[in-house]
């Protein structure tokens, strides 16, 4: 990354938001205030971006994301008792609850996470305590950076800390995912949570969604990656995105009439789709097109990383889009917008919609000389448009989550 980015390269109102920026100690600060006594440990967790691989996590693919810069603290203290009190500083009130009555239907949306990674220790490993915990965070929350895998991975690292469990982050990034998966009850895939969790600063995570394997990739220096942030909150929860799973695996199931023992979407051929289209619904056709078709993107983008043809590489996230929008369907008229007009400016190599789609952000990965006043061209333009700003900033690779203090 270039280094006249700091941290956040700010624009107009963001400033609002970076003021609103929250460290180890005011989450110290937020739990002491809270619970009256000071946290046993503090861990932290960074929201990610997904470079390439749009949906093939769940049908087991390969995924390239990254972690960001902004980051989400978790404080927490084991009970002796069996109440569980959880708090966030910006949601106010305190969530109360105790160890026989916790469920994911009567709890404030945010503390499910939370909630649903201590149900995961407690099934796996028996923790039997109750616990309080306080959130800070500077990460957006429902604009597709994954501010959700931040406070379970954090969570977690914070109880296996506690507990004593000395589990390693592959374990942590598993059980973060299985509380996703049942407890807040949203059938994601690996891609966030293995970011969060093994991201590494200024590397890409690699990871195979299949065994659940991944790499790192440094990230060739002289180019930056921008977020751009569309003002559409989504939610995956009862979502399009449920309705894409099961697409999917009604693809999976058809192909297997054909193709006996496919296990994996994503392992398929494009050509494989194209033989056998007429067994599929058109619709389900399309989503299987865009798995087969991304899985080979994937592929060629860290190809050209590596021989450091950055400009194609930059092209395989525009041609990424291009196939969200038409063959997955998982864009809108806004993520749109953004993607085609960063890519009227010539220091844009590419940019597509990042993380599940319908609202969020767009990623732009741009050479150096793309500027501070360019990108306030595009939000000015996007403003002009939809009235209301696209809130934008040149981000680092950031580093996965980690225990701060304890
Ligand atoms: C969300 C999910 C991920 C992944 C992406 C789309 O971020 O949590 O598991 O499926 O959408 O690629």
């Amino acid at each position: 990354m270039d280094s006249k980015y700091k941290l956040d390269d700010i624009n107009g109102s963001e400033i609002a938001f970076q003021t609103r920026f929250l460290d180890m100690n005011t989450v110290d600060q937020l739990f002491q205030a809270s619970f009256t006594s000071a946290p046993g440990v503090i861990a932290s967790a960074p929201g990610r971006v997904e470079i390439i691989g749009n949906h093939t996590d769940y049908n087991g693919g390969t995924v390239v994301g990254a972690c960001i810069e902004r980051r989400l603290h978790v404080a927490l203290s084991l009970r002796s008792d069996a109440v569980i009190r959880l708090v966030s500083s910006s949601e106010g009130a305190i969530v109360e609850t105790t160890l026989d009555a916790y469920s994911s239907e009567d709890v404030a949306d945010w503390a499910r996470y939370p909630l649903g990674v201590f149900d995961e220790f407690s099934i796996q490993f028996g923790a039997s305590s109750g616990f309080d915990l306080a959130v800070t965070s500077d990460i957006p929350t429902g604009e597709g950076l994954s501010s959700s895998a931040a406070i379970e991975l954090a969570t977690a690292l914070a109880l296996n800390e506690l507990l004593g469990l000395n589990l390693p982050v592959s374990a942590l990034v598993g059980l973060s995912h299985r509380a996703e998966n049942r407890f807040v009850g949203v059938p994601c895939g690996l891609l966030d949570q293995s970011t969060v969790g093994f991201g590494k600063r200024n590397a890409l995570v690699v990871l195979d969604a299949a065994s659940g394997r991944h790499h790192s990739f440094a990230m060739p220096s002289g180019h930056n990656l921008f977020v751009f942030r569309t003002h559409i909150r989504h939610e995956l929860q009862h979502s399009p995105y449920e309705q894409r799973h099961k697409e999917c695996r009604n693809a999976l199931v058809a192909l297997n009439q054909v193709i006996p023992g496919t296990r994996h979407l994503a392992h398929l051929h494009p050509l494989d789709i194209a033989a056998y289209d007429v067994i599929m619904d058109s619709v389900v056709a399309r989503r299987a097109q865009h798995v087969v078709d991304e899985q080979r993107r994937v592929g060629l983008f860290l190809k050209h990383l590596h021989e450091g043809d950055m400009r194609a590489a930059g092209q395989l996230l525009t041609a990424s889009h291009k196939s969200s929008k038409e063959l997955f369907e998982n864009s809108t008229p806004e993520l749109d917008f953004l993607v085609d007009g960063l890519n009227q400016f010539p220091h844009v190599l590419g940019a597509r919609l990042s993380g599940a789609g319908w609202g969020g952000a767009v990623i732009a990965l741009t050479t150096s000389s793309f500027t501070s006043e360019d990108a306030n061209r595009m939000a000015d333009a996007y403003e002009a448009t939809f009235d209301a700003r696209s809130h934008w900033w040149a981000t680092q690779i950031g580093d996965g989550a980690r225990v701060e203090s304890h």
